[in-house]
């Protein structure tokens, strides 16, 4: 557990449906989750994760990039929301940003990404359209620390699922968020249990220093 065995704030930050922040509402709720969700940050308006946040009484506010001259300018503006609320962890649940060094820098090794990609494969967006047009075999999610690099810190966790020849984009990104929403909450978990570290850019979980690909949900689906 943490040093103190309480649980620790999170901000988590949108851009659109928040399932990924409902896995970790329902987590904070049951009780499987040692964290305290103090705010919930969308960069668009009138998206259904700030509902999410608001039927569960969650403090919500958006920040739109529209309104802002600079990506410097609007990072600037997001950190000072975020720190206001002082969190341990940042967890980024479908935040769809291009984030300056400066920004990622303040967060490192505090702040969470969800991918829909085995990364390093497919970085940025219509990962699932372009792992069936390569012809792959799996294609999956990852969990990794954020850095300056898009879609490209450390992997943290990775889940992979079959690509059958009747998918389409839409049918696999369906099975890819149901992985989705098993690995964000197992992350959140072990970092809030104090558990996973970033240590000189490298993963460590439990004591030991995870491989590149980081941690492998055994379960194919
Ligand atoms: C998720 O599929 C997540 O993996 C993806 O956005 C979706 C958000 O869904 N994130 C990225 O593509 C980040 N590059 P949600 O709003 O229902 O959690």
């Amino acid at each position: 557990m943490n040093q103190t065995n309480s649980p620790i704030n999170v901000v988590v930050l949108i851009s659109g449906s928040g399932s990924n922040l409902q896995a970790l509402i329902d987590g904070q709720q049951d009780g499987s989750l040692p964290i305290n969700i103090c705010a919930v940050i969308s960069n668009k308006p009138n998206v259904k994760g700030l509902d999410r946040a608001e039927k569960y009484g969650i403090a919500h506010s958006v920040i739109n990039h529209k309104t802002f001259d600079s990506r410097e300018a609007f990072d600037a503006a997001l950190q000072a929301k975020i720190d206001s609320h002082t969190p341990e962890l940042v967890v980024l649940a479908g935040f769809m940003r291009i984030l300056t060094p400066a920004f990622t820098q303040h967060y490192a090794g505090k702040m969470l990404n969800i991918h829909p990609s085995l990364l390093p494969k497919y970085q940025g967006l219509h990962t699932h359209q372009r792992a069936i047009e390569a012809g792959d075999d799996f294609h999956g999610v990852t969990v990794h620390f954020v850095t300056a690099e898009l879609d490209g810190g450390p992997n943290i966790i990775q889940a992979k699922v079959t690509i059958t020849p009747t998918d389409t984009a839409d049918t696999l990104a369906k099975k890819v968020q149901q992985q989705e929403h098993v690995i964000y909450p197992l992350a959140v978990k072990w970092f809030a249990e104090g558990n996973l570290t970033l240590e000189k850019n490298h993963v460590v979980l439990n004591g030991k220093t995870l491989d590149s690909a980081g941690y492998q949900l055994e379960k194919i689906i």
